[in-house]
């Protein structure tokens, strides 16, 4: 069968990447955060403390661009990818509460987002891949076999990832969690360029009350059903 190309968008923590990787492992494909490296470059602001009055330092950060190198390196031992910022492993950091709220400011710049998506589109350009984020099915790959938007109860959605993060900072709260994504998915939604938004083609999943077995079966199936005689 032809090596297809499968967007991913939807909203914060709605389980995107939990399909993306299911899927992957099942279609022997490659994989990829593209979230990680928007995270990563906030990151990279925190590291360096690039602030103006408590806000990131946009010009500076644009200004440095060129010296921040984002790379994945595939690690065996957790059978999945080490997001890598100029050759450090990232991967942890990037999870935490302080890059989470940074870093929709700062997916908000058209030199982050030219950059990212330039370094996305290489990482797709032989198919057999799935992508998930924001953007993926509207900007990144327009042309995409498959494109799914993601979309859970937004409660659900808090709930889920504070079961995910109190495992590693027992001091959050569900209403700082559920507030961190409600002011991201604020302004993914309403920015400017590349604002998160259906793509007219994609299949809408709500998986509020879906198992990640059935998201995947119900996945895999709209997949084989759209691709046969490819
Ligand atoms: O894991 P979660 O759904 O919470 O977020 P993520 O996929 O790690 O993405 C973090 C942030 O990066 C989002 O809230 C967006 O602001 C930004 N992002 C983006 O603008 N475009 C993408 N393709 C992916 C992420």
């Amino acid at each position: 069968m032809k090596k297809l190309t499968i967007a991913i968008d939807g909203f914060s923590s709605c389980g995107k990447s939990t399909l993306a990787k299911d899927l992957a492992k099942e279609l022997n494909y490659i994989f990829v955060d593209s979230g990680a490296m928007y995270r990563g470059i906030a990151y990279y602001v925190l590291q360096n403390k690039l602030f103006i009055n408590g806000e990131p330092d946009k010009i500076t950060l644009i200004n440095k661009l060129d010296e921040i190198t984002l790379a994945f390196e595939y690690n065996p031992e957790k059978f999945e990818s080490d997001l890598l910022l100029n050759g450090i492993i990232i991967s942890n950091e990037i999870r935490k509460p302080e890059v989470a709220a940074i870093v929709s400011k700062i997916a908000v710049l058209k030199e982050v987002r030219t950059k990212l998506v330039k370094t996305q589109q290489k990482l797709g350009e032989l198919g057999g891949i799935i992508m998930d984020g924001r953007d993926i099915g509207t900007v990144v790959f327009p042309f995409a076999d498959i494109k799914f938007f993601v979309t859970a109860d937004p409660t659900i959605r808090a709930e889920r990832r504070y079961k995910e993060l109190i495992l590693k900072d027992p001091t959050l709260t569900l209403a700082a969690i559920k507030a961190n994504l409600d002011e991201r998915d604020f302004l993914d939604t309403t920015r400017e360029i590349s604002p998160l938004k259906k793509a007219n083609d994609a299949i809408e999943i709500d998986n509020s009350n879906l198992s990640r077995e059935a998201q995947l079966a119900f996945a895999l199936k709209l997949i084989k059903q759209r691709t046969i005689g490819l």
